[in-house]
């Protein structure tokens, strides 16, 4: 049996250089007096965070000595630091903590530190309880699921590895994002907002609007045959079809595979062959900042080359994308190949729901493996669509009146989870970006923000740094005054770049999200709620509702306290993957079998003193061959190839 390490164990040497370098974690918390203080020095945080619109206190207030304790043991105290308070002034690298103002806190679905830990208690000593609770008050099942909320089993030692949530529930992720919304009176409300490459050409669609368009691809899709558990590969950029076609494909059953519009042939052929889809969806072409993309070139040698290994495909729907390309341009072939335009407008604007099974395949989406061929998670229903909606809702602190942007493309799981499916639940109207972030300056995004008014912006890392390196000027010759929450994900954000995304971008009125997850999660797991938790620059901070993360040792012993080592999560949740499309065993033996009895993330990560938790990165890169043990992880987990690209 495991036993739980009570003191901080060593820091395994492999990780440690890698930490030290990236993010001088070690530095950060030696450099900083380690006084516990007492109730008053608690009090004098609180009192920071309460008088931060109260603009007479002085440096001494607004940069406040502080310390919290959290009454739990998922986090440990959190030791003597200098703050800022949100609003209230830049953060600057002597600011280890920016705390929540009294505003910002007062308004948030989860607005302290003491809310969070109850709920996070709840969630952990009754998950059924908790995500029951969720799943039926806020979403619409056809037929409630059985006597078990979740059956799981995660320990290879005790037979196959097996994952359900709500089994036995009935329900369609399609009408809850869309008819259950236009019942409660979102119909008029604008879904999406669409922005081209080119300045100056965008569209929008409400609710309804968005329910037609569904309903008629829907419509479509069954006149050629897709049926509920067929694959649908879809190979399109971020165009309001993309959106469209995942929910008309979730709508009738159907499980699509949406392959990121920049992947090579080969790429997308090995796909059609692994999951051999009835139809593909594409466009003819798309602009890319001044660059023109083929994409239909694309499809027609990947289409080439799967049927040369067997895989035909005998349906390939085209949008035509004339700002791109016109269609007298595009390559064709007669009786496969057949022009969205020509064929999706005639169908009905309404379509019937195929009611599915709560663990019934909802998408499949690959990730590079690093043995070649690419990993195919598969994601279900209800679980998955409980999960997305919650994550969204609290981790951006989520209002009617936001107007969201996610800069990811609907070829990665953040396009899926945080561009579709979680906001689209929630009754969000969302932004879709076709083109480049920098096209045609680095203002674009800006520009974007304040046409918009978006609220909530959510991005990668590798954007925040190559527009810091644009400079200031780019940025603040907008107002972005609309701007309420940031977010980050992909990879750990540097403090600095944390900061400039913080005073610069945000104004340091806006508290980001820095969320970390993995498309096998399917949604955040180590989140800030924004208005409940001090933020630390660079640090995911703590574990969303029913997460148990742990770190553990190369034994895989759980380690306690400060400590570095390698990320796993003890018991399931409703997001997690089922399997690996057609490979079980992989599933078992890349994810379950590293340290048996927990998921294995395959990332590192260290948690501070104050119980922060702070992710450095891929463990296959630290690996050294030297550590026999875990010589074949190199081979089972993914390579670094895999870096999170946002556009
Ligand atoms: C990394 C993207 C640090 C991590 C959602 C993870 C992060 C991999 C963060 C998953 C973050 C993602 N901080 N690292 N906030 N978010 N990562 O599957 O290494 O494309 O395992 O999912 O990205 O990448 P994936």
């Amino acid at each position: 049996m495991k036993s739980i390490g009570i003191s901080p164990r060593p820091i395994i040497p492999l990780i440690l250089p890698q930490l030290e370098h990236r993010y001088k974690i070690s530095r950060l918390n030696h450099r900083l007096p380690l006084l516990h203080l007492d109730g008053a020095g608690r009090s004098l945080l609180l009192m920071a965070s309460l008088n931060n619109h109260n603009h007479n206190h002085n440096h001494h207030f607004r940069h406040a000595d502080s310390t919290a304790s959290p009454p739990s043991s998922a986090v440990a105290k959190i030791s003597h630091l200098k703050a800022v308070v949100l609003g209230d002034a830049p953060a600057s690298e002597e600011d280890d903590v920016v705390l929540p103002s009294h505003d910002f806190s007062r308004q948030a679905l989860v607005p302290s530190q003491q809310k969070y830990l109850e709920m996070y208690k709840a969630s952990i000593e009754n998950p059924a309880g908790f995500w029951s609770g969720i799943a039926s008050s806020e979403f619409y099942w056809k037929q409630r699921w059985g006597d078990q909320v979740y059956s799981e089993n995660l320990d290879v030692r005790r037979g196959n590895i097996k994952i359900e949530w709500f089994k036995g529930g009935i329900t369609n992720v399609c009408y809850n994002c869309l008819d259950r919304n236009i019942d409660a009176g979102l119909a008029d409300k604008i879904a999406l907002y669409w922005e081209s490459n080119e300045p100056g050409f965008d569209a929008t669609l409400t609710y309804s609007q968005l329910l037609q368009r569904v309903c008629q691809l829907a419509n479509y899709l069954k006149s050629v045959g897709v049926r509920k558990g067929d694959a649908v590969v879809v190979y399109l950029p971020m165009l309001m079809e993309l959106p469209i076609t995942m929910l008309a494909c979730s709508r009738i059953g159907a499980v699509h595979s949406v392959v990121f519009a920049g992947f090579s042939s080969e790429s997308l052929a090995q796909r059609i062959v692994d999951c051999k889809p009835k139809v593909v969806i594409t466009c003819n072409a798309v602009k890319r900042g001044p660059k023109t993309v083929f994409l239909k070139d694309i499809v027609d040698a990947a289409l080439i080359d799967s049927a040369n290994k067997g895989i035909s495909v005998d349906v390939c729907l085209t949008y035509e994308n004339q700002l791109a390309l016109k269609r007298e341009k595009t390559k064709w072939k007669e009786g496969r190949d057949i022009w969205w335009e020509d064929v999706v407008p005639k169908y009905p604007t309404s379509s019937d729901v195929e009611w599915v099974d709560a663990e019934d395949p909802l998408f499949l989406l690959y990730t590079s493996g690093s043995t070649g061929k690419p990993k195919g998670v598969l994601h279900t229903t209800g679980g998955y669509m409980v999960y997305t909606a919650t994550t969204f809702k609290y981790a951006f602190d989520y209002k009617d009146s936001d107007v969201y942007w996610c800069t990811a493309d609907c070829g990665w799981i953040t396009g899926h989870s945080y561009v579709t499916y979680g906001p689209m639940l929630n009754g969000a109207t969302v932004l879709l970006y076709e083109g480049a972030p920098s096209y045609p300056d680095p203002g674009r995004c800006w520009d974007i923000v304040d046409k918009y008014k978006v609220t909530i912006f959510y991005t990668a890392p590798t954007l925040v740094r190559s527009l810091m390196r644009d400079g200031d000027e780019y940025v603040t010759r907008y107002s972005r005054k609309s701007l309420r929450v940031l977010g980050s994900v992909g990879e750990p954000i540097n403090p600095s770049a944390w900061r400039w995304f913080f005073n610069v971008v945000g104004g340091s009125r806006c508290p980001i999200s820095d969320t970390w997850w993995q498309t096998e999660t399917g949604g955040f797991m180590i989140t800030p709620l924004p208005g409940a938790w001090p933020q630390k620059p660079g640090s995911a901070t703590f574990p969303f509702f029913g997460i148990q993360p742990v770190i553990v040792d190369e034994k895989g012993v759980e380690l306690g306290g400060e400590c570095s080592g390698y990320l796993c999560v003890k018991s399931s949740w409703p997001g997690a993957f089922r399997t690996l499309y057609g490979d079980h065993e992989r599933y078992e033996t890349t994810y379950f079998k590293p340290f048996p009895g927990y998921y294995f993330t395959g990332d590192g990560c260290s948690r501070d003193k104050d119980g922060y938790h702070w992710l450095t990165g891929r463990v296959d890169d630290v690996i050294n061959v030297s550590v026999q043990k875990l010589l074949w992880l190199v081979l089972s987990t993914r390579l670094k190839g895999r870096a999170y690209m946002p556009l």
